[in-house]
């Protein structure tokens, strides 16, 4: 998600956060606020990039100590003036900005409207506001009692800064699920996302953990847990520098958001997979779903990576819902949009929310009368806000050109739509429900163990660096694992890679095999195992250079190859939320190896905006 800075001391706080907000953009942004005190609350606050926010500030003269700005990745409420951060309760006495998502928000939100709070925007961040002034106006417990009381009643991430009005040296910070740490100055103190705005004044720095809260002023800081228990914090010196703390200490932003992806996947279903009562609730989807479900037909249109999340769509929806799927290269959708109507429904797949192809795709489809869905990363982009309806993945900003943590994300929306289709139509009985849910749910660790040790991909990365070829093959729902696998290797490394399902090498591919030919074979699911192994047994035979993904199932697999990396065992719709972690780790060190700009690789761009 996004940035926060706070600043409390001798310096100009508007400068100093200004300039911090910079430091966070690369962490995303869509509109930035800041806020500061000098007797009043100054609240300046635009949708765009901080650079629109800076010259606000310094047209507008913002003054005043201590100040608080924010970098915005909308999860909640499309990126605009009023949705932008701080927000202030009703009264305007206090400023709040925030990273995270308020899972609870929307039943928070219609208890304090019974209570007569009136909302200016739709953000999630908008009713925490709320909901600490109501405590506090209603109680005479101090102001920082009140954000721990409403604190409490929160579920989901938060990292939040205060300042109020009535406590002019000070800024209340509180962190869950969401990176806050304070940074130590000499008579003055700063809070921040990460230590990227910090590091020029300071390096030393207290990392508030989870469900610890904060009072900073310019002297000194105490830290609390929410049950205001005292705590002693260990000073730490930060030993980055700037450029390697934008990455996480990651060499590379691909790696990092490789690395987030348990996260992230943990991210897209929080407040969505409700496990404990083995169900699924899409709020993005409330009202279409009885159209998507009885549609004559379902299209996904898509590009790249986004496409291949499509295919994996295309075999979650008719094995849990039995809803047959087409799915279409958005730029091809084009040539057969004449077959398509009002009774037809197009689902469309797009990380940056800005491809040409698939916006094309849309808008024809919309013509015809289809109901549009959207899959996107970018809340407010063209794709989502020209789409009927959708469900957000909420990876948070994917910097690396190759798309990593985004295709997760999207495989992670499409298997809650597929379980919540397939509960609506009586195709998932309770038990069957339950038994997929909670395996679900245990998708972000198995992918942390995943991406616990990865040495072994390394070695292997090492032995074909200069292979001038690979293969991928993959069946059932690791096929569209294959594709992707294949073009992660393309699109950094630049060696020509081709994903195939694996039962199609024996119709040409196999002319290629000899044993300067690695060929990578996703071998994760059960039901194709036997398959999967004559497959083997057919490379095998021609010397293929065999690099087996399997599980502890598939052990006859592992034993052919050559190279087997495993992967924990998971049901077999959700192989391919484990089995591309490896792939995706395989090219980058592949790529790394090479030299190649793994972040930028050459000819390519993060969003392609034209047909
Ligand atoms: C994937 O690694 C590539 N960056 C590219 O194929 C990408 O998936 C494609 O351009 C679609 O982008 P979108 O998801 O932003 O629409
Ligand atoms: N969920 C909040 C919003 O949509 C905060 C998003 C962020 O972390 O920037 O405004």
């Amino acid at each position: 998600m996004c940035g926060i800075v706070g600043y409390v001391g001798k310096r100009s706080a508007s400068e100093v956060i200004i300039k911090g907000l910079h430091r966070l953009e690369y962490r995303g942004y869509d509109s930035a606020g800041i806020a500061t005190l000098n007797d009043e609350l100054n609240v300046v606050k635009v949708k765009g990039k901080v650079g629109v926010l800076g010259e606000l500030v310094r047209k507008k003269k913002v003054k005043g100590n201590p100040g608080i700005g924010h970098t915005r990745w909308a999860t909640h409420g499309e990126p605009n003036d009023i949705n932008a951060h701080p927000h202030t309760g009703a009264f305007r006495r206090f400023a709040l900005v925030h990273n995270g998502i308020i899972e609870n928000y929307d039943v928070l939100r219609q208890d304090l409207e019974k209570k007569g709070h009136k909302f200016e925007g739709d953000t999630d961040t908008e009713v925490l506001a709320h909901l600490i002034e109501e405590i506090h106006e209603l109680s005479d417990i101090d102001f920082f009692q009140a954000v721990q009381q409403a604190l409490l009643q929160v579920e989901g991430t938060y990292g939040i800064a205060i300042i109020h009005k009535y406590h002019p040296d000070q800024i209340i910070a509180a962190r869950k699920g969401a990176p806050l740490l304070i940074g130590i100055g000499d008579n003055e103190h700063f809070v921040a996302s990460d230590a990227s705005p910090i590091i020029e004044y300071t390096q030393k720095v207290v990392y508030l953990e989870d469900e610890e809260m904060a009072v900073i002023t310019s002297s000194g800081y105490e830290v609390s847990t929410l049950k205001n228990v005292p705590l002693t914090k260990e000073v730490h010196e930060l030993a980055m520098n700037l450029e390697q703390i934008e990455k996480g200490g990651f060499p590379h932003f691909m790696l990092k958001e490789i690395s987030e992806q348990s996260d992230t996947i943990a991210d897209c279903m929080r407040g969505r997979l409700i496990v404990g009562e083995n169900r699924i609730q899409l709020g993005g989807l409330d009202g279409v779903l009885d159209r998507l479900i009885n549609a004559r037909r379902v299209i996904i249109a898509a590009c790249g990576t986004s496409w291949h999340a499509g295919l994996v769509g295309e075999y979650l929806f008719e094995y849990l819902a039995h809803i047959p799927v087409e799915v279409e290269y958005a730029s091809e959708f084009r040539y057969h949009e004449q077959l398509i109507d009002e009774r037809d429904v197009l689902i469309v797949i797009s990380q940056s929310g800005e491809t040409a192809d698939t916006l094309a795709a849309l808008r024809k489809a919309k013509k015809r009368g289809a109901m549009v869905l959207g899959i996107c990363n970018v809340v407010g982009s063209t794709i989502a806000r020209e789409t009927d309806a959708g469900v957000f993945t909420h990876a948070g900003p994917e910097i690396g050109v190759a798309s990593t943590k985004a295709f997760t994300a999207q495989v992670t929306v499409l298997t809650m739509m597929a379980l919540l289709m397939g509960r609506e139509n009586g195709m998932i009985s309770d038990d069957r429900m339950q038994e997929l849910t909670r395996e679900l749910n245990e998708i972000p660790k198995k992918v942390k163990d995943i991406l616990k040790d990865t040495s072994h991909i390394q070695e292997i990365a090492s032995l074909f660096t200069y292979a001038p070829n690979f293969l991928y093959l993959g069946r059932s729902y690791n096929f569209p694992v294959a594709l992707e696998g294949a073009l992660k290797l393309k699109e950094i490394s630049y060696i020509h890679a081709e994903g195939y399902p694996a039962a199609e090498m024996k119709h040409g591919p196999i002319a290629l095999i000899d044993e300067h030919m690695p060929v990578v074979v996703i071998a994760a699911t059960d039901h194709t195992n036997d398959k999967m192994i004559s497959n083997v047994e057919e490379v095998k035979a021609r010397k293929g250079r065999i690099i087996a993904i399997s599980s502890n199932g598939q052990s006859k697999v592992a034993r052919l190859a050559e190279f087997n990396i495993n992967i924990p065992e998971v049901h077999d719709c959700l192989t391919p939320l484990v089995a591309v972690i490896p792939l995706q780790l395989l090219s980058y060190f592949i790529a790394v190896n090479r030299k190649c700009n793994v972040d930028q690789p050459r000819n390519l761009a993060k969003s392609v905006t034209v047909e």
